[in-house]
């Protein structure tokens, strides 16, 4: 029998990957995460943004790594270049991603793949590569950061929505597969968030703040086994037909 887990995991000595650090929520989330007294990986594409932007925080327990999500190779690098710098991985946070606003009738395949690659295999490639870590921690997170386009479809956001309802089954196919090994994986559902994403919006002020979809992301990792949540939808106005 597995040890009784207490009503909330601690966060001193777990390591916890985190994609798209360097701005938005997902530097909004490794702050908090920091703070909370994790141990994070943050793997990013740009290294000198990163490095800029986690300066106030950047200490023995962050490590960066390159990640692009477009390269095949660069998630089983990171994952490899984390275990032998922390000895475990306890948890990832699938952040990175894109969004293209488009009408229906300008279908772009190269631009559909890039959003495909981006929000959906990238994060299915990372989770992959991380699974024989995760699964021997006996209590691997996964946290997808998804959206409300995972959950409904809204007039002009085609890619996105495909991508993001592609990314709702990657969630919860994590955690149907991967229930018995202790792994339990949420997907995050933000609606309209402050950050770079929501640039031209004349309503910023209303938005949802990026950190307090940090603020979940770190409840969701002290969750224990037995108080799983997998999908945690987010809302800054109202929205009727949101689960
Ligand atoms: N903001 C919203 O309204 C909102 C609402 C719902 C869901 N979300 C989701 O929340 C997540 C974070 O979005 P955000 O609002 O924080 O967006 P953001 O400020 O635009 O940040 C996006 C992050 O993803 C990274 N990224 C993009 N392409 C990448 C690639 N090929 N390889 C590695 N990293 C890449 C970016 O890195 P670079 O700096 O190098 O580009 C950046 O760090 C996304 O999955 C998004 O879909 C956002």
């Amino acid at each position: 029998m597995p040890e009784k887990q207490p009503p909330f995991l601690p966060a001193a000595g777990r390591v916890v990957m985190v994609t798209g650090p360097n701005r938005g929520i997902g530097l909004a989330t490794a702050r908090k995460l920091h703070a909370d007294g994790y141990s994070l990986s943050l793997g990013a594409r740009r290294a000198d943004a990163l490095k800029a932007a986690i300066a106030d925080f950047a200490d023995d327990r962050v490590m960066s790594h390159h990640f692009d999500a477009q390269d095949r190779k660069s998630a089983a690098a990171w994952v490899d270049a984390t275990a032998e710098h922390f000895g475990r991985i306890d948890g990832v946070v699938n952040n990175a991603g894109i969004l293209h606003l488009h009408e229906i009738d300008e279908f772009d395949e190269d631009r559909l793949q890039e959003s495909f690659e981006i929000n959906v295999v990238a994060p299915y490639r990372l989770t992959v590569a991380a699974l024989p870590h995760l699964r021997k921690t006996g209590a691997g997170r996964v946290v997808n950061i998804n959206s409300r386009s995972g959950l409904r479809y809204v007039n002009g956001s085609m890619d996105y929505c495909i991508t993001k309802h592609a990314a709702m089954a990657l969630s919860q196919g994590t955690w149907r597969e991967c229930w018995e090994d202790g792994i339990r994986s949420t997907a995050i559902c933000p609606g309209p968030t402050n950050t770079d994403m929501a640039e031209g919006r004349p309503d910023r002020d209303r938005l949802t703040d990026p950190e307090t979809i940090a603020g979940l992301v770190s409840m969701v990792l002290s969750l224990p086994n037995a108080a799983s949540v997998p999908v945690l939808a987010v809302c800054c106005d109202e929205e009727p037909g949101l689960p």
